[in-house]
């Protein structure tokens, strides 16, 4: 995974230009009506989809497997963005509780297990009331189905990267325990799902649920 990225980033370099996506658009909208301060960003890749949310007042921390990608990020964005070196696997980085996670297109990246882990820890780092949205491919997209099935809806595709193919039902299976509350269509590059959940005042899901 990590050489897959640095060879990404050093080829391409900001291969996804800097404008912020819609998904991100959207969160960025929703925080500041909920007056959302502090928020984690895992994935954060060389910071296109963290700016709007500073230049709205917020504090932004980043989570990135990629050196080269933080490289750039710092390059662009100034070197008091902090981010942390590392996988999300290895969660938490930090013992900071933030009101706001805000997660673009990583955790279909993940195995199972992987993104069971990683759905607790972000879950484990909102702070009462906190929101963690997490924007994800969708079946609906044309890639689905392509290259090598290496797990139920999951698929390596050229250059062998492992993706997985969220529909509602595995949305409500994996997130239906961490406070899911809305499920968004979004077209961004393909078609996504912005996933919307909230932890409550009493530490579970917004719709009480004990946690995931
Ligand atoms: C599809 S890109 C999206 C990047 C960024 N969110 C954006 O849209 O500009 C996925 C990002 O997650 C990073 N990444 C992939 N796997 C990761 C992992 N296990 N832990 C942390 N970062 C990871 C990649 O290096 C890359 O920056």
């Amino acid at each position: 995974m990590t050489e897959f990225w640095e060879g990404s980033f050093r080829n391409n370099v900001e291969m996804w230009g800097f404008e912020p996506a819609r998904s991100t658009l959207l969160t960025n909208t929703f925080f500041m009506e909920h007056n959302v301060r502090n928020i984690l960003i895992p994935g954060i890749g060389y910071g296109r989809n963290a700016q709007i949310f500073r230049d709205n007042g917020m504090t932004v921390t980043g989570i990135e497997i990629s050196r080269t990608a933080i490289d750039l990020a710092h390059k662009h964005f100034g070197n008091d963005l902090i981010i942390h070196h590392g996988s999300v696997v290895e969660m938490p980085f930090d013992n900071i509780l933030y009101d706001g996670i805000y997660c673009y297109a990583l955790i279909h990246l993940l195995d199972k297990d992987e993104r069971a882990k990683f759905i607790r820890d972000c879950f484990n780092q909102l702070a009462d009331n906190g929101y963690m949205f997490f924007a994800t491919i969708t079946k609906k997209a044309q890639l689905y189905g392509q290259g090598t099935c290496v797990d139920k809806d999951r698929f390596q595709l050229i250059g062998g990267l492992n993706m997985f193919f969220y529909d509602r039902e595995t949305i409500q299976e994996e997130f239906g325990k961490a406070g899911l509350f809305e499920i968004m269509d979004v077209i961004d590059i393909y078609p996504f799902y912005l996933i919307k959940c909230q932890k409550n005042e009493m530490g579970n899901g917004r719709n009480g649920r004990s946690q995931p």
